[in-house]
């Protein structure tokens, strides 16, 4: 198959790129496009085929439900059974917006697109482009991430086209996403509102918003036996870079000693490694680990976009820093893309330091964890 590429500069429903997209989408076909999050891989979520050629794009089980995008609140009741209260405090707080509901479906979602479950995962994105062309194709949009199942979600859409050519008809390029993680979701239909997923919207917001609301342990830990997470998709390793990540957690100078030694010891056996640090730690790192960096321009820039590869040893040292740690905003926006700098200079295994300021790098820290399928060390 051929995958078009195709820049929107005008993101309204009659653009003739967000035309060609929704006539797609109507024709059961399958589009990428941006939200407020991440790159969605969409199709017609009221038809099972479509939703069926999606699981085969991404290469992912047919048991991890896809959620269900809306432009207007007048599309709900056809999906769902019932609006439980907190969810419509929670829909005028925050829709549009970058927050996923679980409600029980109705009989017009097939089966297909849910999984296999009876309730359905339904969010109303802010960005321009998804409105558009949700308006344009005049259905509900199914869309997981636009990535091949358990690579980064893709933020820009040159990481979709890596992912995604030759496997969907059409990639919408709207530019960079703005918050660069999945949306928070949240089980509305049990008596207590539970958080399967955390994500810009903080569990202290959902807290503020309702009083009360539980988190569902499976989504932040792992997943041990007879524990099942609520969000089917919680349950695989994701987000994950090929190489095998370890997170380094405790006081900053006994982190960067310890990650130090182990890229130390890495190189000298010759293998690729990458750190992944908070940008006021670069600096440091170069010094400790000798990297010369007067080959790289954009290393001594000392921008978030600052990364640089250095030949150290037998091995080759790689830092990329995600963003500054007092702005967690910034490493949400960056974090994937530098997990996917990893891959594209196939580095052999990667430290990563912890970002655990504030209440967005919680959901950072919920997405490095499952990349590094919980290995950590506690120095
Ligand atoms: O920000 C986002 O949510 C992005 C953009 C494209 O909207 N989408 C996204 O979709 O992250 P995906 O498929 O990568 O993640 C959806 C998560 C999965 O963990 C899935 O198991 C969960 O939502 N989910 C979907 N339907 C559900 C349901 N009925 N009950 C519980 N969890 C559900
Ligand atoms: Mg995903």
């Amino acid at each position: 198959m051929e995958t078009k590429f195709v820049t929107i500069t005008k993101a309204e429903p009659q653009s003739p790129g967000i035309r060609e997209a929704a006539r797609i989408i109507q024709n059961g076909g399958l589009t990428a496009f941006p939200t407020e999050t991440v790159y969605g891989l969409g199709g017609n979520a009221l038809d099972a085929d479509a939703s069926r050629k999606i699981y085969k794009a991404k290469g992912r089980p047919s048991d991890n439900p896809l959620i269900v995008h809306i432009a207007d609140f007048e599309e709900l009741p056809a999906l769902v059974s019932e609006i439980p209260d907190a969810a419509r405090v929670l829909m005028r707080l925050y829709w549009p917006g970058p927050m996923t509901l679980i409600f029980r479906k109705t009989e017009r979602v097939p089966s297909g697109t849910t999984g296999g479950l009876d309730t359905v995962a339904v969010r109303m994105p802010s960005h321009p482009v998804a409105r558009a062309l949700i308006r344009a194709a005049q259905v509900p949009i199914a869309a997981p991430s636009a990535n091949l199942s358990g690579r980064p979600s893709p933020t820009k859409a040159s990481h979709v086209w890596e992912d995604m050519k030759g496997r969907i008809d059409l990639i919408l390029d709207g530019g960079e996403v703005g918050i660069g993680l999945e949306s928070t979701i949240v089980d509305v239909t049990g008596p207590v509102p539970a958080l399967l997923r955390p994500g810009y919207i903080s569990e202290q917001m959902l807290q503020e918003a309702l009083g009360r609301i539980t988190v569902d342990a499976a989504s932040i830990g792992p997943v041990s036996a007879g524990l099942r997470p609520k969000a089917p998709g919680m349950k695989y390793r994701h987000y994950a870079p090929e190489a095998p990540l370890t997170l380094v957690r405790g006081e900053p100078a006994r982190v960067e000693k310890a990650i130090c030694f182990h890229v130390k010891e890495a190189l000298l056996a010759g293998e690729d490694v990458g750190v992944l640090c908070a940008l006021e730690s670069l600096p440091l790192y170069r010094g400790r680990l000798g990297a010369d960096c007067s080959s790289c321009p954009q290393l001594r820039e000392m921008s978030c976009e600052c990364r640089g590869t250095e030949k150290k040893g037998d091995g080759r040292l790689v830092l990329a820093a995600a963003g500054a740690r007092q702005r967690p905003e910034e490493i949400a926006h960056n974090l994937y893309d530098v997990l996917r700098f990893f891959d594209s200079v196939r580095v052999g295994r990667i430290f990563s330091e912890c970002f655990e300021d504030g209440e967005l790098a919680g959901a950072v820290m919920n997405r490095l964890e499952k990349a590094a399928g919980y290995h950590r060390m506690d120095v």
